[in-house]
């Protein structure tokens, strides 16, 4: 393994909008967390724990969370950034109007980008949802740690050809995941990735994002 493997992945990698209904197999599903858990953590504690529905399951919980979003208000157990200023905003946008160029929707259309917008809560037709979840006495940290799990759960799908997406949208109704999942309370749900084969016909899979140079992230020292 080399580092222009490592980063021929992580190329591949991109976050999918549209899937196929084809189930990815289980034993697949339990070689990507068998990778995943393979991240550091602080103390080694491997705060995360994943809840993943398949086929029927996934049905009924994409019937269950859009019946939600349209009559509950959202309630995320970790409080949605405050607010996107500067480069970080630029950034937003710019990602923002790749998508909705590449599914044609015009700037200033918010009918069309609010359709859009909900796909999150259909999933975007995966047919897998995986709901990552963190100790809340973890804090902060706890959080971090799911993040790099995150991330290796991308990337390890994308090693077996299984395009994923990960999604705070979804986990912007808390009470609802907790009821439905029954995860206790005691536990954070950070974010949800939906995964399966990417429907790489569909527009809304026609665009990547790029990423800064290293010199925009890297304050060098000596
Ligand atoms: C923690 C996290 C939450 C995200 N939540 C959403 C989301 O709710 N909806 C969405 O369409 N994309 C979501 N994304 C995907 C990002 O928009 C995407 O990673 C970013 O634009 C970079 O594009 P790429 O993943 O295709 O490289 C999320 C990504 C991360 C890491």
């Amino acid at each position: 393994m080399t580092l222009t493997d490592l980063e021929a992945l992580m190329k591949q990698r991109h976050s999918c909008r549209a899937f196929l209904p084809d189930l990815v197999p289980q034993s697949q599903i339990s070689d990507i967390i068998t990778t995943a858990r393979r991240v550091p953590s602080w103390c080694n504690a491997q705060p995360w724990q994943v809840t993943v529905t398949s086929g029927a399951e996934t049905e009924s919980f994409r019937a269950a969370l859009q019946a939600e979003v349209s009559s509950g208000a959202p309630k995320p157990d970790l409080p949605f950034p405050e607010k996107y200023t500067g480069i970080y905003q630029d950034r937003r946008r710019t990602c923002g109007f790749a998508l909705y160029d590449a599914v044609g929707i015009e700037k200033g259309d918010r009918v069309g980008s609010g359709k859009q917008m909900m796909q999150n809560f259909a999933l975007f037709g995966a047919p897998h949802c995986a709901i990552i979840t963190s100790p809340k006495e973890l804090g902060a940290y706890g959080a971090m740690d799911s993040g790099g799990f995150v991330t290796a759960f991308t990337l390890a799908a994308q090693a077996l050809n299984v395009a994923s997406i990960p999604q705070a949208a979804v986990a912007s109704y808390g009470p609802f995941l907790h009821r439905y999942f029954e995860i206790p309370d005691d536990r954070l749900i950070l974010c949800a990735i939906s995964f399966g084969y990417a429907d790489t016909t569909h527009p809304a899979n026609g665009f990547r994002t790029d990423r800064a140079t290293v010199d925009d992230i890297v304050d060098w020292r000596g």
